[in-house]
């Protein structure tokens, strides 16, 4: 499915990214992984990097080839550092990444984003989701986070609304569709990894135990993986801007509980 592309592999260092490497590999793509911590195996290339501010952002994209089919975005932190932190990682330094790696993906290749369940309120908070998108580059995130009142721990959520938002966008903007570059997301579910331990602080375990009965267990990075490299594939041709949740069927679920049928 992936046979002779190349994939840049944000978060390959555990957790999901690291199932999607490796899957990515077994499919036949070259992966190059990206990461702020060494993996535990190495596995095709590794450019360690950080993807919080935009000097190292500049430094990780110097490092990295000048042309490959496929960016998946899956680095990703859980709120437990500060609202400030976690978008500055979640939604603005992976925005940078992508733009700065947009002219060198292939007529045709993808951008895939590792959204989350968490993003669901982009609707209702609408407003609040486009003054972040709208403000360019690295902001003043501190400054934003006061002007609407949001508390620290509502970092992680805010951070995948904004996600949700821009995929949209992006998938419009003439530096990714003019060459005809896709941009969509996954949204998993509660997924076994380091990062649920730290949700479990964050939210706490009552709100993750729930999200986990309502669809019978929690996910594992192999049930994410697929979907992401789906969407990497010409398979997903004509997939563009689109969010696919990967949750077992939480969003169904919430739907039904928010809207009522
Ligand atoms: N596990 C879940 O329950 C779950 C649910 C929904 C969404 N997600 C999303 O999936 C993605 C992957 O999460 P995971 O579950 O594999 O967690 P994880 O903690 O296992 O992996 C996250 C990886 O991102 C890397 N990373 C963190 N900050 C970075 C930075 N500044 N620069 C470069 N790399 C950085 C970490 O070193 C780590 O290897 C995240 O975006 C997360 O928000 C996870």
């Amino acid at each position: 499915m992936l046979l002779g592309k190349t994939i840049v592999v944000t978060g390959i260092s555990s957790g999901i990214g690291a199932r999607v490497g490796e899957l990515a590999a077994a499919l036949g793509a070259d992966v190059i992984g990206v990461d702020v911590n060494l993996p535990a195996a190495l596995l095709g290339a590794f450019v360690k990097g950080d993807i919080s501010s935009a000097a190292s952002i500049a430094d990780l994209a110097g490092a990295l080839p000048s042309r490959f089919d496929a960016l998946c975005n899956v680095a990703g932190v859980s709120g437990v550092s500060g609202a400030v932190d976690t978008l500055a990682i979640n939604f603005y330094g992976l925005r940078a990444l992508s733009e700065a790696l947009a002219p060198r993906l292939r007529e045709g290749g993808a951008v895939v984003n590792v959204a989350s369940i968490a993003g669901y309120g982009w609707r209702a908070n609408l407003d609040r989701a486009k003054a972040f998108v709208d403000a360019p580059g690295f902001p003043d995130i501190a400054a934003l986070l006061e002007r609407f009142a949001v508390p620290d721990g509502e970092g992680y959520p805010l951070s995948k609304e904004l996600l949700l938002l821009w995929t949209m966008q992006a998938a419009h903007q003439p530096l990714f569709r003019a060459r005809g570059v896709r941009v969509n997301a996954v949204s998993p579910g509660p997924v076994t990894t380091p990062i649920l331990e730290e949700f479990r602080q964050v939210f706490g375990n009552p709100r993750v135990d729930e999200d986990i009965a309502r669809v019978g267990r929690a996910g594992a990075p192999a049930d994410v993986a697929p979907a992401a490299l789906f969407l990497c594939s010409d398979g997903a041709r004509w997939i563009n801007g689109a969010n696919l949740p990967v949750d077992g069927g939480l969003e169904a679920s919430i739907n039904a509980s928010v809207l009522g049928f």
